[in-house]
């Protein structure tokens, strides 16, 4: 299982020590949520920050976007790190001319699903993606309750990955813990987002270790 700790729960006044500590876990990525009071009614941070976070993390740059029009940022993101960078759906009103955009710039393409969206509505581009995000919270803070119903949303998005023979990876975000990391890589999961749980857990190495090893 590809684990990706947001560092949205991270302390932010000791940025590089908890990107440090991610270096020395098991972690593959490290997931940095934009958010721009507006998608979502939170702000959370933007460019300069992830460029910092960047020039530390020696993980794989998992970038979020939960931002109106997110075709104006993509190069400014590619320049400030992300290696994936995942848009939402329901903020992009030409979404191909985006995932196109997105990959012309060297990244590899997500796109992230709110949990009133239907996967069905990827039919089209799937075959053209490299990551969905399927959110099981509603985007905008850490801490919040797993909705259930993210389990059969995975499956069937698996469905349509295998019969369309495409390499597409799954990822999950939003209320990911030690109890459901199992549960969601039997649905078809390849990769967790953890926020809370890693970084209130008393052992955050120990608590990536969980997830990964599910
Ligand atoms: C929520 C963000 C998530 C968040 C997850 O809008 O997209 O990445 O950090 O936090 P937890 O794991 O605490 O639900
Ligand atoms: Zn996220």
């Amino acid at each position: 299982m590809i684990v990706s700790p947001s560092v949205l729960s991270a302390d932010f006044a000791n940025l590089q020590r908890d990107v440090e500590m991610l270096n020395a876990s098991s972690a593959q990525w490290i997931h940095i949520d934009i958010m721009d009071g507006e998608f979502v009614p939170n702000i959370s941070f933007g460019l300069p920050v992830t460029a910092a976070i960047a020039k530390h993390a020696k993980k794989v740059m998992d970038v979020h976007l939960m931002i109106i029009n997110p075709d104006r940022y993509i190069v400014d993101f590619k320049n400030a790190g992300a290696e994936y960078l995942t848009v939402h759906f329901e903020a992009c009103t030409h979404l191909h001319r985006t995932i196109q955009s997105i990959h012309a710039h060297g990244m590899k393409a997500g796109v992230a699903l709110n949990p009133h969206t239907p996967v069905s509505v990827l039919k089209d581009v799937l075959c053209d993606l490299d990551l969905v995000l399927i959110m099981s919270v509603n985007p905008g803070f850490g801490g919040q309750t797993f909705i259930e119903r993210t389990y059969s949303k995975i499956k069937e998005l698996k469905q349509m990955i295998l019969e369309g023979g495409y390499n597409t990876l799954i990822e999950v975000d939003g209320g990911v813990n030690g109890d459901n990391a199992t549960l969601l890589k039997e649905a078809g999961a390849d990769a967790l987002v953890a926020g809370n749980y890693v970084f209130k857990h008393n052992n955050p190495l120990e608590a990536i270790e969980t997830i990964k090893n599910c």
